[in-house]
């Protein structure tokens, strides 16, 4: 698989500069597949891993993390498939530092237009005594070793020492050193537990370009999580002390807190071009859609408030806000909305809304449907406007996200009929598609929710276990739709599981179905183990 250097760089956008200085482009290196994947309750088919990348490549991110190819035979086949379909972005691969899984990663990534391995060891004192229970001397020899294995399948080597921010900076610039001789060529650096804070950071990225003495062979990444709610910040404090690459996803999403938010990343880097001169590739407008197909693939909502993406994000409560907005739009507006994809004009929907309109009020939110895609969100809105005066943009987001993104489920579902009130036994009867068969189910259970999922099981056994069943109105009113969050949990792994209708017990039960669905893709992933180098 070893590629030539010039194929390398023809590959992504390092030179795309648009006549700014090559020294002032910061790589945008997009982790949601893999560390993105990596959240609790998260898990994503081939399918919708495709989907995720072809949109990341469409705004310009300069690598794609596709997942880590040795955790499960899933995995391999998305770092595998994504690898040969994206040709403008670099395709990374996570592996321990063993062979096994840097040949594994080498692999799949074989039929990559610009492959890159990522390794990683951990480095710090706790990680290196407990985790790992090796020695520094072996953990330094483990990257020597690893990074010259993975030279020899491919020429794009990435190192991270885990849990860097809390490495001995003595052994840390060991490491690095070492690292860049043996053959990486992008050295990044995460604040595993997302401990450390801007400038301390800076300071660390600092000490590095000042102390490795090979250090200008290497492009320095950073890779923030959440914990503090530091990881943005953290990461733009590193570009300012020389990191070039920044690792982040979609959203935010990731272990724990998550990682660092691209589109904050992104957009604080355009928006305060003043205080930091740098740019990246991404596209930002197409922000919007890729945060939308994210959350409607993940299941995870977007909180309102959060920046750049929440519902909130360009909206204004307050009348003073509003009066100085329609004075003029500067006033309270530091970025268009725009600049991120969204439009200003607002269509209002209702029963007499034909296709047409549908779908440039599809467009106009930012979601980029296939037309088959566009045809059964068409359905389901007629179906809601039929049952609800005002259809508002929530309810168009979580019909899109019910109705859309479900093609590869193995279970459907089909109907249901609930007889519920004080006077019990409250059942359920219900129909469902499996594997593309419909079966049908009746269950009594302790109130119409318990009953309907009761039917479920009786269709589809299993053992997970209901650790959440939390209901929210899409908008306000009667008439509301109801968005079901349902999360299951078996034998240590969780996933979160979505469904809306204006049915509040439909909505339920397209969750749990969802939600089970989410389950058969991870119970094919084996989290790996602790590494033995
Ligand atoms: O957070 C972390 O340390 C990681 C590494 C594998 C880069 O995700
Ligand atoms: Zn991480």
């Amino acid at each position: 698989m070893k590629q030539a250097v010039a194929s390398k760089q023809a590959v992504g956008n390092e030179g795309a500069t648009g006549g700014k200085t090559a020294g002032d482009r910061v790589l945008i290196f997009d982790t949601t597949l893999r560390d993105g994947e990596q959240s609790p309750g998260c898990s994503m088919n081939l399918e919708e891993k495709l989907q995720i990348a072809q949109i990341l490549e469409e705004m310009g991110v300069d690598v794609i993390e596709a997942g880590f190819p040795i955790a499960s035979k899933g995995d391999f086949e998305a770092v595998q498939a994504v690898a040969a379909k994206v040709k403008a972005a670099r395709v990374a691969g996570l592996a321990r530092a063993t062979r096994r899984d840097i040949d594994r990663a080498a692999e799949a990534l074989k039929g990559a237009a610009g492959p890159r391995i990522h390794t990683f060891i951990s480095t710090s004192p706790l990680h290196m005594k407990f985790k790992l229970q090796m020695e520094p001397e072996a953990v330094h020899q483990a990257v020597i070793d690893s990074i010259g294995h993975a030279r020899n399948l491919c020429d794009d080597v990435e190192w991270s020492p885990e849990d860097g921010t809390r490495t001995e900076h003595d052994f840390l610039c060991r490491c690095v050193e070492s690292a860049i001789k043996a053959g990486a060529g992008t050295i990044n650096i995460p604040d595993t537990v997302g401990y450390t804070i801007p400038e301390e950071f800076h300071a660390l990225i600092a000490m590095l370009k000042n102390r490795v003495p090979n250090i200008d062979k290497a492009v320095i990444s950073v890779h923030c999580h959440n914990d503090l709610g530091l990881g943005v910040a953290n990461s733009l404090a590193a570009v300012q002390a020389g990191a070039r690459q920044v690792e982040c996803t979609v959203n935010g999403i990731g272990e724990r807190a998550g990682n660092a938010a691209m589109e904050e990343v992104v957009m604080a880097l355009r928006t305060r071009h003043d205080a930091m001169p740098y740019h990246c590739g991404v596209k930002t407008e197409l922000i919007t859609k890729a945060s939308r197909l994210v959350s409607a693939i993940t299941g995870f909502s977007v909180q309102p408030n959060k920046a750049i993406v929440g519902a909130n994000a360009f909206a204004h409560e307050s009348g003073i806000h509003q009066d100085g907005m329609l004075k003029n739009a500067e006033t309270y507006e530091i970025m268009t909305p725009e600049s991120v994809g969204l439009s200003r004009s607002k269509l209002v929907m209702g029963k007499h809304s034909g296709r047409h309109a549908f779908k440039a009020k599809l467009e106009e939110m930012g979601f980029r449907l296939a037309d088959n895609e566009i045809e059964d969100a068409f359905v389901r809105f007629k179906d809601l406007a039929d049952a609800k005066k005002d259809v508002y943009d929530e309810d168009i987001i979580a019909l899109v996200d019910d109705a859309v993104l479900r093609h590869n489920d193995r279970l459907r579902f089909l109907s249901l009929q609930v007889v519920c009130g004080s006077k019990g036994p409250q059942t359920a009867e219900l129909e469902m598609e499996i594997d593309g068969e419909t079966c049908k189910a009746k269950a009594t259970g302790n109130g119409p929710v318990d009953a309907t999922f009761a039917a479920i099981s009786q269709l589809f056994p299993h053992t997970a276990s209901l650790q959440l069943y939390q209901v929210h109105a899409v908008t306000q009113g009667t008439d509301a739709q109801a968005e079901v969050t349902v999360r299951l949990e078996e034998a240590g792994k969780t996933v979160n599981g979505q469904g809306a209708d204006h049915d509040t017990l439909v909505a339920s039960a397209r969750a749990y179905i969802n939600a089970l669905n989410k389950l058969l893709v991870k119970r094919e992933k084996t989290a790996p183990s602790v590494m033995s180098a």
